[in-house]
């Protein structure tokens, strides 16, 4: 059922505007793939620079073929196992593919998502919309409507409301084309889970190797606020050991520890299984970095693989700036 604010949503991106959009990872700043005005809109929306691809968004598998050319068997078994889902296809682009959807590679990303309003508004429009995370360059991704007011305001015609994102992270990023899938940005569909739908091995790639890879920009998904990471083992004294000019400090825990009620320490209980830490992760840091917080610390997660997404966006919010 096509709802008046879907109606709308469909009009803005037919006349080239942008529509900010929930979708089970994170909230997607949208347009129309097919309008090169509307394409450099998000551009110049976000700040990004313009040789960052952007992820084609697709109602449906039968749609893929529109905009990917020589699809895989492997591909086609992966859209299969986990579309409509937070994963993303790297595949050969189809000629008429506009140049700054792709960043003028040969290849396009491109995903059907499972937030009910994604789809509904992918079918009411009917072709394909590009999306980034609704975030400013180099800002956390924005999980809920008021975060992406926050980050882009009047810069876009229409935020839709769809509540929280219930993935909390990005889609994993799975390159097929080659012969072997290699995951370009970890999520939360694991290597593990891709490898059992094939029944071969998949790659991972070093973050720091990636060329124009996701989040290779150093200061991807960070905090404005200094943000640590500290092992658990580590995380107490280093609390001790915080200085009055690093105070007040919010420190982020996942695991059982008992925590001692000090003057300027503000601790934030996290969820100790991946699912509800990555659901939770990036709306604590917005909502730490609001705080007038000097510094915030943040327990490091297991080396397991259901956390590798968590870790990664942890990682990457604490790199130095
Ligand atoms: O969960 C998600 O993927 C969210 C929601 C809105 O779908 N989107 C998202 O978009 O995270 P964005 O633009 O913030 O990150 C997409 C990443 C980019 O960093 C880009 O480098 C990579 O996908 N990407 C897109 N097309 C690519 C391509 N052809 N080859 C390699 N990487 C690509
Ligand atoms: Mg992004």
């Amino acid at each position: 059922m096509t709802t008046p604010i879907i109606t709308k949503a469909v009009s803005v991106l037919r006349a080239g505007g942008l529509v900010a959009f929930p979708t089970e990872t994170v909230y997607g700043l949208g347009g129309d793939a097919s309008n090169p005005i509307a394409i450099q809109r998000i551009f110049t929306a976000k700040e990004r620079p313009s040789d960052h691809p952007l992820i084609v968004h697709i109602a449906n598998t039968r749609m893929l073929s529109h905009w990917a050319a020589d699809i895989p068997d492997a591909a086609e078994k992966l859209a299969e196992a986990f579309w409509p889902g937070p994963l993303t296809l790297i595949l050969k682009k189809q000629p008429h593919v506009i140049d700054k959807i792709t960043g003028g590679q040969s290849t396009i990303g491109v995903r059907v998502p499972r937030h009910p309003m994604a789809l509904a508004l992918l079918e009411a429009f009917g072709g394909g919309i590009a999306a980034p995370s609704a975030n400013r360059f180099t800002h956390i991704s924005p999980t809920t409507a008021a975060a992406v007011r926050e980050e882009l305001g009047n810069k876009v015609e229409l935020i839709l409301e769809g509540g929280a994102c219930e993935v909390g992270l990005e889609s994993t990023i799975v390159d097929m084309t080659s012969g072997q899938p290699r995951i370009l940005r970890p999520g939360m569909i694991t290597a593990h889970a891709i490898s059992e739908v094939l029944n071969i091995s998949v790659l991972s790639t070093d973050v720091l190797t990636l060329i124009r890879a996701p989040g290779r920009h150093h200061l991807h998904y960070a905090p404005e606020t200094m943000a640590e990471l500290i092992a658990s083992e580590k995380i107490l004294s280093a609390v001790t050991g915080l200085t009055t000019k690093q105070l007040p400090a919010a420190v982020m825990i996942h695991s059982d520890i008992n925590l001692p009620i000090i003057e300027g320490i503000r601790w934030i209980k996290m969820a100790p299984d991946a699912i509800h830490y990555a659901h939770d992760l990036y709306h604590m840091l917005r909502s730490l970095d609001q705080q007038a917080f000097k510094c915030i610390l943040i327990e490091a997660v297991p080396d397991e693989e259901a956390w590798h997404a968590i870790r990664d966006r942890l990682s990457k919010a604490t790199a130095p700036k």
